[in-house]
């Protein structure tokens, strides 16, 4: 057997490539998120809900251009902002096939950096990962509020999400898989009963995001839980509620979660009901898995 070869890796400076590691999703991720009813009938009710005749729409991250479709529905005009060429090109390929996506103007360029020509209505923007790790939502919107404010001055447009809600939950989490432990991430479809996971005590929120007020990339948090059944502490579940739209009607929100974010402790504890357990995580919105993982510290006090 060779041994392993040292790489340099964490010596050398970040590419630009690197800093977008995790933002690049396989077009066959793509077709997937188009199968999923849940989040296509969420989006496309907030979208509906949102965009009124005549709007103008910005859709940050267009992907297979799904959401700029739905938006055209009802806007005079949509300007579909994508990085990565592959998507560009599907995109125009499935508009093509779809009434409606003529109004649709495709732009290849990054999210960081385009504004639109005029001044718009809504932002669309679909970025969004468990814990808002990884992908940079909120990175692009804090971003794109700064720059558009500059350039137009007067009313930000209204955000699709326009909010997010996150919260941490102890678990008891079976890390044995056919007979084979592996402490690993996991991600679980929201809500409902899941086989092997034990909740020790309800969740609690840890964030709240407005995107029209001030937003920061930056999530500490520290709690207690009051543990309410015995069991082995060994992961933490990250939930994340995104608040698509709430109606100016009738003040109904149309939200849509992530899955589930299930990250292992390094040192799981053995506890008891009625134990407090202290939590502590300190991260960056749009970072790594491990880099959450790696801050988190959890007492038994
Ligand atoms: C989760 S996908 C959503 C795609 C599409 N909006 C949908 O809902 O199906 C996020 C998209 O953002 C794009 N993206 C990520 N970073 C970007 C950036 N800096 N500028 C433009 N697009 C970006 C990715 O390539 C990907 O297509």
């Amino acid at each position: 057997m060779s041994p392993l070869k040292k790489t340099n890796r964490t010596t050398t400076p970040p590419t630009e490539e690197d800093c977008y590691l995790g933002q690049f999703i396989p077009l066959q991720y793509h077709h997937h998120m188009l199968m999923d009813d849940y989040r296509m009938n969420s989006f496309k009710a907030a979208i509906n809900e949102a965009v009124f005749p005549g709007a103008k729409v910005l859709d940050l991250g267009g992907g297979t251009g799904v959401l700029s479709w739905f938006a055209a529905a009802k806007a005079d005009k949509v300007w579909y902002v994508e990085l990565n060429p592959d998507l560009i090109r599907e995109a125009r390929r499935l508009l093509k096939m779809n009434l409606g996506g003529e109004k649709i103007e495709l732009v290849h360029a990054d999210a960081f950096k385009y504004l639109p020509p005029e001044p718009i209505d809504v932002v669309i923007c679909e970025m969004l990962h468990p814990a808002m790790l990884c992908e940079k939502q909120i990175n692009v919107i804090k971003s794109f509020k700064e720059r558009y404010l500059k350039r137009f001055g007067g009313v930000l447009p209204r955000f699709i999400p326009e909010a997010v809600l996150m919260a941490v939950q102890p678990l008891q989490q079976n890390h044995r898989f056919t007979g084979f432990h592996a402490p690993i991430i996991q991600f679980q479809l929201p809500g409902g009963i899941h086989e092997g996971t034990l909740d020790l005590a309800p969740p609690q929120l840890y964030s709240s995001i407005d995107y029209t007020q001030t937003i920061s990339e930056e999530l500490c948090w520290e709690g207690v839980f009051n543990l309410e059944l015995a069991g082995q502490v060994n992961a933490l579940r990250f939930i994340t509620k995104n608040i698509l739209s709430i109606s100016t009607k009738d003040n109904s929100v149309i939200e849509w979660q992530n899955h589930y974010l299930v990250l292992p402790l390094a040192e799981p504890l053995q506890a008891s009901a009625g134990n407090l357990l202290s939590i502590k995580f300190n991260y960056l919105a749009g970072g790594s898995l491990a880099h959450l993982q790696n801050t988190i510290s959890a007492i038994l006090k």
